[in-house]
């Protein structure tokens, strides 16, 4: 399906309309993509997470991106992995739609994540990655928002895995494949 696609690149650079932040549930910044994505936005995104009053785990949130090339960042607590028997795959798929229901809500046509929970919170990349991709499409399937959604994974290992599940899954034929 040309509306989704993989890549590997750092999200602060994205060209997209709105980019997903793995944020924690404060919204106050943190390490990784959402340290990288606070210092690349400036101060104004910690000014206005300030004021939304954190954010349940499974939820998003929206922000300007204020120095960002991106318009919007929408922010989404992920869970962190406690061995898969506590709800992570229901709460990481909900991170994934809400983002999407967030987009589409304010007719965001082009929309970047990054593989939210996969790092600091420990989720394993291949169980992330169905999950992930099973959200994403089944919400592409039925929503003509957004236009065009991207997993922008930060090294070539992780868009493999990520390639590999989408192959798996959803390559109808070999022509198909990523
Ligand atoms: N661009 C794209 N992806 C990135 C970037 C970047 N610049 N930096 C990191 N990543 C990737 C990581 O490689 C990982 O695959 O983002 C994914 C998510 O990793 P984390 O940023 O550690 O986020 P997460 O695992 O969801 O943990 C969230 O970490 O930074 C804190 O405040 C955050 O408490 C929260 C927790």
């Amino acid at each position: 399906m040309e509306r989704f696609s993989i890549l590997v690149g750092d999200i602060t650079q994205s060209d997209a309309e709105a980019i997903v932040n793995a944020a924690n549930t404060t919204l106050l910044g943190g390490a990784g993509v959402d340290g990288a994505i606070h210092a690349a936005a400036g101060p104004e995104l910690l000014a206005e997470c300030r004021t939304l009053g954190g954010c349940e785990t499974g939820q998003a949130r929206l922000t300007r991106g204020y120095r960002l090339r991106a318009k919007y960042v929408l922010h989404t607590p992920g869970p962190i992995w406690r061995g898969g028997e506590h709800g992570e795959a229901e709460a990481l798929a909900s991170c994934y739609r809400s983002c999407l229901l967030l987009a589409e809500a304010h007719g965001i046509r082009t929309l970047d994540f990054c593989s939210i929970s996969t790092g600091v919170y420990g989720y394993p990349l291949p169980q992330a990655a169905t999950v992930a991709l099973r959200a994403i499409m089944g919400f592409l399937a039925d929503h003509a928002l957004p236009e065009r959604v991207r997993m922008v994974c930060h090294t070539e290992r992780a868009a493999e895995v990520y390639r590999q599940t989408w192959n798996l899954w959803y390559a109808e034929d070999k022509g198909q494949r990523m």
